[in-house]
């Protein structure tokens, strides 16, 4: 009896060691396991009818029937192991298989795109340049200034119709004279009453004007004027500052026409068109078969305008200028829709 115990005693052991023996090794074996075909070899060695497992639970019947539940819950914690590990597995090599699957590797790649600058700013460089090496200095002023800088001082009547509501856009304020500026004349002003002259500047900024959209005009768009004050600047120095701009931006061949005109802070004034870019001065529709178009306005500097600046007409005279930058970017670009520099289409911006 008593050998008889102890035989069934060693089974038990001898059961329980297999089990631990087998799981270490199993263990062991896991982290090797490392593709679909090694983790089928794993199968075959441990989870089939003749694999391991299967082996040590046929060896549950030589175990008394009171040791079972000890043994059994011991094997049976084994397989789950095993059979967890081996979802686990079988999991992780299928999904990244389905991850290759979906990688077309002779998918083009994936172009980054590149920004490139606006056509208005492309155009504004361009001017300053040029201006720049005619050696004038840039100055700019704010977008929000008072009817003294935007009218008075440049000597517009007090009924001048460029003060109607309907053409400029005032601010709600405790102070009724304040406006978006409607042309960057008003630095001319700040220009001449900061500075003794020589002056020779031009200045960049926005402009607003209380105007309906359209393909040929925007109530919010660009200028740059220019200011000359010296000792005898004379109009044959505005011209000839005009066209050398004028060529250097539209080419050499480019022709030009000095028109009079009205500005109440320049004496005489004057509107400079240049020869149609689309049909050379033969008449097309760009230019409503006219041959020309308008580019700027100019003119010598009003000496009223000079006097409220304090400087003394008898001694100085200059000449000012100003343009549309996005006018100068239709002319460049041959982009007939004001409204398209604006859409933010990248379609249009590609293009420059
Ligand atoms: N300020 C004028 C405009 O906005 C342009 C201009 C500037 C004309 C300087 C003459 C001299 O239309």
């Amino acid at each position: 009896m008593d050998a008889l115990f102890i035989f069934i005693e060693q089974i038990i052991h001898s059961m329980l060691q297999e089990i631990t023996t087998l799981r270490s090794q199993i263990e062991t074996e896991l982290p090797a396991v490392t593709s679909a075909e090694l983790l089928d070899q794993f199968r075959l060695r441990h989870l089939v009818k003749k694999g391991t497992l299967t082996g040590l639970m046929e060896r549950l019947r030589e175990v008394p029937k009171e040791d079972k539940p000890i043994v059994g819950k011991a094997l049976n914690e084994l397989r789950q192991f095993v059979e967890l590990e081996f979802t686990r597995l079988k999991d992780s090599f299928d999904s990244s298989q389905a991850a290759t699957k979906l990688i077309d590797v002779t998918l083009p790649g994936r172009r980054e795109k590149r920004g490139s600058v606006h056509p208005v700013q492309q155009t504004l460089d361009g001017i300053l340049s040029v201006f720049r090496k005619m050696g004038f200095s840039v100055a700019e002023a704010a977008d929000l200034e008072d009817d003294y800088h935007n009218f008075e001082a440049l000597n517009f009547a007090p009924d001048h119709p460029a003060r109607d509501m309907q053409d400029t856009f005032f601010i709600k304020d405790e102070r009724s004279d304040l406006l978006l500026r409607t042309h960057t004349s008003s630095v001319q002003i700040r220009m001449m009453q900061s500075q003794a002259p020589p002056i020779r500047s031009v200045m960049p900024g926005r402009v607003y004007r209380n105007e309906a959209v359209s393909a040929r005009s925007l109530a919010e768009f660009h200028q740059v004027e220019g200011l000359c004050i010296d000792k005898n600047v004379t109009f044959a120095e505005l011209k000839g500052t005009i066209i050398t701009f004028a060529k250097e931006m539209y080419g050499a061949n480019s022709k030009f026409r000095f028109r009079p005109s009205y500005f109440p802070f320049t004496e005489p004034s004057a509107e400079v068109d240049i020869s149609c870019y689309l049909c050379s001065g033969k008449g097309c529709r760009i230019c409503k078969y006219s041959g020309w178009l308008e580019i700027c306005g100019c003119g010598m500097v009003h000496p009223n305008v000079l006097k409220n600046c304090n400087i003394d007409p008898e001694v100085y005279s200059g000449y000012a200028f100003g343009f549309g930058i996005e006018r100068v970017t239709m002319l460049r670009t041959g982009i007939d829709d004001i409204r398209l520099l604006y859409e933010n289409d990248v379609r249009v911006l590609e293009q420059f």
